[in-house]
């Protein structure tokens, strides 16, 4: 059994999406108390982090066109485990809430937890929370399915077109190079022609950006679906999907809750 190395540890922090706004107490304090801290943030976020702890290193140099995203995530990993190994403090920041459509910052926990350091994540304020408040939905209302989205057109998967569909990473639909920063029109149709087996041509779709910073707008445009693929779309760009179709009741559960209450009223 492996015991806790009295040493070297890793916390990795979730940054938030707004500039200095999202930022927790504790993710706060343990940024300013790291030995180093290895982070993939909006520039402007870098150095924010940085005025908080000059020992913070960008791991942006990482990413370049025409290099698979897994070896970067890897590179990211290995980066953050050395420093554990020598026995610093070390502190992963990440945009957003960190284990959020984000592999290496659930990676690095496991990979030194295996080797008994002391590791763990603390939880931000994720693009998905900021789309709740700015476009006034309740998840919880009629549900709320979350997919990347090249796996949903990669992977036979089930849409319910009575709860909102949200679709991450749609800059990239269709990359199976995992090595773009964007694919294009031609991908995106292939995207439409998926949704259009559950809703209308004309069903109204958003475009939803949150602000990095507190000068910056929301980005919230409204669009057909059939408009999608040339639409204006960037590497942050979130996609939301409201419901095309009212829930319908499942009658037959229904009926056997009713006998339920009645049993329990007669006894
Ligand atoms: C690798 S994921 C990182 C998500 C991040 N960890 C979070 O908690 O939101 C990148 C995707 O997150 C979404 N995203 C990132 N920044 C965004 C923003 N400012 N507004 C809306 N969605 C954003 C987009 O779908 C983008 O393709």
């Amino acid at each position: 059994m492996l015991t806790p190395n009295s040493l070297g540890s890793i916390v990795v922090v979730s940054t938030g999406m707004t500039l200095g706004a999202h930022l927790t107490p504790r993710c706060r304090s343990y940024l300013e108390h790291a030995d180093i801290i290895f982070g993939s943030n909006p520039a402007l976020v870098e150095q924010w982090i940085s005025e908080i702890n000059p020992n913070y290193h960008s791991l942006q140099g990482l990413y370049a066109e025409g290099k698979h995203r897994q070896i970067t995530y890897r590179e990211m990993v290995d980066t953050m485990l050395a420093a554990v190994r020598e026995g610093k403090k070390v502190v992963g920041a990440f945009y957003g809430h960190a284990g959020v459509f984000a592999w290496a910052p659930h990676r690095v926990i496991k990979e030194a937890s295996a080797e008994g350091y002391s590791a763990h994540m603390e939880a931000g304020v994720s693009a998905e929370d900021c789309l709740y408040a700015d476009l006034n939905i309740d998840p919880g209302r009629v549900g709320c399915q979350h997919f990347e989205t090249s796996q949903l057109m990669m992977y036979q998967r089930r849409i319910d077109p009575s709860a909102y569909l949200i679709l991450w990473q749609v800059g990239l639909a269709g990359d199976t190079t995992i090595k773009r920063f964007s694919t294009g029109e031609a991908y995106r149709q292939i995207l439409v022609d998926i949704l259009s087996e559950y809703y209308p041509p004309d069903h109204q779709v958003a475009l939803y950006e949150c602000p990095f910073t507190a000068l910056d707008d929301v980005r919230i445009d409204w669009l057909a679906l059939k408009d999608l693929p040339r639409a204006d779309i960037s590497p942050i760009t979130t996609l939301v999907v409201p419901p095309s179709e009212k829930m319908v009741k499942n009658q037959q559960i229904l009926d056997r809750l009713a006998e339920l209450d009645l049993q329990s009223q007669q006894l």
